[in-house]
This record gives C-alpha cells, sequence and structure tokens, in this order.
C-alpha cells in the first residue's frame, strides 16, 4: 500500500495556488511509494459525510499551473476547530471536529497533511501539529503579510495587476486632469499598495501602517494640481485609516467567517477631501477581487512550484509542524510557530517604503 499525503487549499484564493498542488503531485510522483490526496474545500472534504477526496496524479494537475483558483476548492469560514452548526433556535455555534479528523486521516492512511494558506490556515496547521498531525504549511496570501517568508505566492500577481491599473488610469487621469484614488486590498499590510504606487509612478500611497493625515494629501494634490492643469493617482490600501480613525468595514453575516468585510477606503477619502476643500474632480476604482483572479506570474509560478516541491521533500525529511518560506536566494523550512506569532507588515525602516519617500511619494505624513 502506498503512503499517503493529503493536500489542501484554505482561505480565500490566490494565484498559484494550482501550481504548489502541482509541484507538490510532480515531486512526489518521482517518490512511487507516495500518493497525493486533495480534500474539497480545505478540510470540509475529509470531514463531511460522505467525504470529498480526489486522487491527484500526474495527468489531474498537467497544465493547471497556468491556471488562476485552485481545482480542489478553498473556503474561509470554519475549520475543524470552529465548525458551523445550526442551533436548535436558529442561530449558529461552533463544535471542535479535531479529534475526529485525526481519527479519519488515519483511517484513510494518511501519513502527513499540506495546508496551503494563509495566517488563519496556519493557525490551524499549528493547532493540528500540537494534536501529533504531521502538517506542513505552504504560505499563501496576495497581501503579503505572513511572516517567516520573502514573499508569498500570488502577491506579485496581484502587484502586476494593481500596477497595470494605475498605469491605464493615468492616461484617463492625464486626459481630464483629475484625481484618481484606486483602491488595492491589503487588511493589515500595505504591500500591494506600496509596489503598485513605486511601478506605477503615483503620487500618494496610504497603506494601513501609517494613518494618514488628510491636510498632507491635500497640500500633495495643490502642489501638482495648479491652475486646474494636471493629475493625481492615489493608491490606498483597503485598510488605510486616517489618523486616530478606524478601517472601513462591514461585520460579515457569512456563518464561520471570521473576518470584517473591508472596503470603501477609496470613497471615504474621496468624501474627506471634498470636506477639506478639494475642489478638483475625484473619480474612485476599487480593483477588489480581480485582483486575486486569473494567470499567475511566470514569478509566481515558479515560486508556487519550489513551494509545493519543497514541502513534499519536508514530508520525506519528515521535516513537520514547519512552513515552507522563501529566503532569498533559498527555499527554507520554518516553523510554524514562530511565523503565526507576528505579522509582516511594512516598516518604518523597510527599505522600499524609504525609497518611495525618497522619490517623493507622499505617504500620508
Ligand atoms: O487576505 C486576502 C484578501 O484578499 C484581503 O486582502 C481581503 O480583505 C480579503 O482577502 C477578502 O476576502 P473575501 O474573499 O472573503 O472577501
Amino acid at each position: 500500500m502506498r503512503k499517503r499525503a493529503l493536500v489542501l487549499t484554505g482561505g480565500g484564493d490566490c494565484p498559484g495556488l494550482n501550481a504548489v498542488i502541482r509541484g507538490i503531485v510532480k515531486r512526489s510522483s518521482r517518490e512511487r511509494d507516495w500518493e497525493i490526496i486533495g480534500s474539497y474545500e480545505a478540510f470540509n472534504g475529509i470531514l463531511r459525510e460522505p467525504m470529498e477526496l480526489i486522487i491527484l496524479d500526474e495527468q489531474k494537475v498537467s497544465g493547471v499551473h497556468v491556471k488562476g483558483g485552485t481545482i480542489i476548492g478553498t473556503t474561509n469560514k470554519g475549520g475543524p476547530f470552529a465548525w458551523p452548526v445550526k442551533n436548535p433556535d436558529g442561530t449558529w455555534g461552533s463544535v471542535d471536529r479535531s479529534d475526529e479528523l485525526l481519527r479519519k486521516l488515519q483511517y484513510q492512511g494518511i501519513e502527513a497533511v499540506i495546508n496551503i494558506g494563509g495566517d488563519g490556515s496556519q493557525r490551524i496547521s499549528q493547532a493540528l501539529y500540537e494534536k501529533g498531525c504531521n502538517v506542513i504549511g505552504v504560505p499563501k496570501t496576495i497581501d503579503n503579510d505572513l511572516a517567516g517568508t520573502d514573499f508569498t505566492f500570488g502577491f506579485q500577481t496581484a502587484v502586476e495587476i494593481a500596477t497595470d491599473a494605475v498605469d491605464k488610469l493615468v492616461t484617463t487621469a492625464a486626459s481630464h486632469n483629475r484625481i484618481f484614488i484606486l483602491e488595492v486590498m491589503g487588511r493589515d499590510a500595505g504591500w500591494i499598495a506600496l509596489h503598485s504606487a513605486v511601478a506605477g509612478g503615483a503620487e500618494i500611497c496610504l497603506i494601513p501602517e501609517n494613518p494618514y493625515d488628510v491636510n498632507k494629501i491635500l497640500e500633495r494634490i495643490h502642489k501638482r494640481i495648479t491652475y486646474g492643469r494636471g493629475f493625481v493617482i492615489i493608491v490606498i490600501a483597503e485598510g488605510a485609516k486616517p489618523l486616530g480613525g478606524d478601517v472601513v468595514a462591514e461585520e460579515s453575516i457569512e456563518v464561520g467567517y471570521a473576518h470584517k468585510h473591508l472596503g470603501g477606503a477609496a470613497s471615504r477619502l474621496k468624501k474627506e477631501l471634498m470636506d477639506a476643500g478639494c475642489e478638483e474632480d475625484i473619480r474612485v476604482t476599487i480593483l477588489g477581487h480581480l485582483q486575486r483572479g486569473g494567470t499567475p506570474s511566470a514569478y509566481d509560478r515558479i515560486l508556487a512550484t519550489q513551494f509545493g516541491a519543497k514541502a513534499f521533500e519536508m514530508i520525506l525529511s519528515k521535516d513537520f509542524g514547519k512552513m515552507v518560506a522563501y529566503k532569498h536566494p533559498n527555499i527554507v523550512a520554518v516553523p510554524i510557530k514562530e511565523v503565526i506569532s507576528t505579522y509582516n507588515i511594512v516598516k518604518p525602516d523597510d527599505q522600499l517604503l524609504k525609497t518611495a519617500r525618497g522619490i517623493g511619494i507622499c505617504m500620508g505624513d
């Protein structure tokens, strides 16, 4: 009987998930005694009755590295430690099904689990590891906010998409002498905003790490637009907030969804600018989930493939409780416990932040 490893993708989708899966399968196929099983929609596939598992062989993953999304589905609701259940009064609660999960893994002859996901998924990985499960993590998120790795896969693709949006807005903004506010993703970390602002040549970049002063933004606008001539591109992360203010968010009504829905930072800034006396035309563009869709960039396909191959090699070397990470120029293994103890945010001494300030990008402060 061949040894079995379970692969799952959890949390929001991200360009490159399929390339990781393909990397795992192709690397494992060089070792004849291993079989890779996919669990549909993260742990749901193994916890549901009937189970939704799929054997992932080379034929199944052929060509998938080019595709966005995930061939085994994903979810950002619940999980083995907080499985949503409906109470008799119609409200929703949750139960811990982690013991049952471990029994099911054993029953299925699964010796190791590769959990491809962001911060929330890696918290589950660590908790399962502490219960004796042979878990390996793979860092996924377009936000690039997972610690322990130089980059998560999916991030560079999101930056390409955001930069393309800046480039497109420049031509229309210049034609009309307008201010454009482009809202990009980034809940806690402003990496997408910072990278696309530098790549696209934006004048102003607002990130969650740096609460902004609307008067400083207005000052910069007035420097750029004189006698009604000129244009301004502002890139704002969805998690950006004014000095003393909070993020623009809605509580989620989705069962088992842990986060608030962010969105609206750009429209709020437009109002704040108008209230502060800005007389120029302002338009708002929200990029949203376009940043997570479509074909992964070559960079992300390569990184994801490296992560996948290394994750399987970590099974062979029994490097459990660790996450694959990119530490230039190497692909290494880092303890998941360390990864989830902090966030990778844009720090004041970050080199790209210094460059942005150095070339005159206004960071709102
Ligand atoms: O964490 C990645 C991310 O894309 C965030 O930037 C964003 O706030 C969130 O996911 C959106 O999640 P959902 O797909 O659940 O709306």
